[in-house]
């Protein structure tokens, strides 16, 4: 059974702007776990204890045990199919684009050539002195416990954007530019539970954009799509890869 119908394949195969916006559940088939629902990590760890600047500013070692442990899941797990179905469309088409709220490196894994990571990413480091980012395995940091710039010898920190700080500005407004163009949105594996990505899912919605969310729970943001596939993304993605481009294999 087809899962789009013929006039929304037609819009996806001619839109010259599409934006995938990921989270959470698109990583949930490699072995990451999610944030929130069924053994989410804010069920049995609090937010405010470590991913918070004060949470880091009282207790930076165990903030950094915290990083420390989730980097070495992410370092283990591999990208799977949703993953490398996007890094293939992308490298197909330059209309393509990839905001991602992940911060566990599978998107650039995979191949995808370009990536807005809204959140940072697990594998970097920032000084808080002097702002020098450092990626934590090819600078030799990769060990546990607190890490120290190797320019100015400060403490670093994860450079991830914790609760209550701001997005990188350069970021968001290629995101928002982006989402604004878009003619075709894919929402998946995020509970849109956070305001900036759910509002730029619906800034591509209402500027006039197909909204296609996966996820197999609804979010807030169902009702606004034209299209939800309760599914795993690492399945329904090749599905509708296949649809649309039946003569080019995934492989
Ligand atoms: P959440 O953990 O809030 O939501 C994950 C979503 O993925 C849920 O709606 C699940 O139903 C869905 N899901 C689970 N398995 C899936 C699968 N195989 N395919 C598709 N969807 C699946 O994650 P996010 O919305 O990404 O911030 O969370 C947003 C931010 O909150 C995170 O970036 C993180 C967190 O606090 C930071 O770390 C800064």
């Amino acid at each position: 059974m087809e899962l789009l119908p013929k006039d929304s394949l037609e819009q996806i195969r001619n839109a010259r702007s599409l934006v995938f916006l990921t989270g959470a559940g698109i990583s949930h088939e490699s072995g990451i776990p999610t944030f929130r629902g069924e053994g989410g990590l804010w069920k049995n760890f609090k937010a405010e204890d470590l991913a918070t600047p004060k949470a880091f500013q009282n207790n930076p070692e165990l903030v950094w045990e915290w990083y420390d442990f989730r980097r070495e899941i992410c370092k283990n797990a591999n990208p799977n199919p949703g993953h490398l179905t996007i890094a293939k469309w992308q490298k197909k088409s330059n209309f393509v684009s990839l905001i991602t709220q992940n911060v566990d490196g599978l998107h650039p894994r995979s191949g995808s050539p370009s990536l807005l990571e809204l959140h940072g990413n697990i594998f970097r480091a920032r000084c808080t002195k002097c702002s020098e980012k450092f990626h934590l395995v090819d600078d030799g940091l990769d060990h546990s416990g607190l890490k120290y710039c190797k320019y100015c010898e400060s403490l670093l920190r994860p450079d991830i954007v914790w609760f209550g700080e701001e997005y990188d500005q350069n970021l968001l407004t290629k995101s928002w530019e982006l989402c604004k163009q878009s003619q075709v949105v894919f929402v998946i594996g995020t509970s849109a539970n956070v305001s900036v990505p759910a509002n730029l899912a619906l800034t591509a919605i209402r500027n006039g954009a197909l909204g296609i969310e996966i996820n197999p729970e609804e979010t807030n943001l169902t009702l606004s799509m034209k299209h939800h596939f309760g599914g795993k993304s690492g399945e329904v993605l090749p599905k509708i890869w296949n649809e649309l481009f039946p003569n080019e294999s995934l492989e």
